[in-house]
């Protein structure tokens, strides 16, 4: 079973998720980065707040790739504003997974989790969007029993 996982991870939850499944699957690694770099909490948040209301959308420095040689593609992110980051959108929009069974994690402190998930199938209405496991500072999945389940 082939693997990819397209990530992104501020402060490094969602990287240890993503090196869970690394270590399980072998999966190859794609680290999604926006042109400009996000830094410390509160900028980013200042950041996000204002490309939201002013509708700009930060630009990619990744490239989309090629994911057709893939059974699984992992799709692991951190929740921002609620949702997907706006550059994780709009790389998944860039790449085609379309037939794919892709397999979201997102970590978050406590909100968004419902709204990621509906953004993720929205974005990828060809794939089969499976298994999506949500951590926060209540919910603590066990990421294990969730690679196991995957593995089977
Ligand atoms: C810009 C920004 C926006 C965030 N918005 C939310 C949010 O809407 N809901 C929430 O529960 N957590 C929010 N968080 C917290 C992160 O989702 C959470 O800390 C996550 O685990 C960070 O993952 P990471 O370490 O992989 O970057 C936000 C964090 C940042 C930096």
């Amino acid at each position: 079973m082939k693997c990819a996982v397209i990530y992104y991870s501020l402060s490094g939850n969602t990287a240890k998720t993503a090196k869970a499944v690394q270590k399980r699957f072998g999966a190859d690694m794609f680290f999604i980065e926006p042109e400009k770099a996000y830094g410390a909490f509160i900028p980013s948040v200042a950041r996000v707040v204002k490309e939201k209301l002013t509708k700009k959308e930060p630009a990619l420095k990744t490239e989309p790739a090629n994911f057709s040689a893939y059974d699984i593609v992992f799709v692991g992110f951190p929740v921002w504003a609620g949702t997907v980051p706006q550059f994780m959108q709009n790389y998944l929009k860039a790449c085609d997974l379309s037939g794919k069974r892709v397999i979201p994690f997102a970590t978050a402190r406590g909100s968004g989790k419902d709204s990621s998930l509906k953004t993720v199938k929205a974005l990828l209405p060809e794939s089969s969007v499976t298994d999506y496991l949500f951590t926060s500072m209540v919910e603590k999945p066990d990421v294990a029993a969730w690679l196991d389940k995957i593995a089977k």
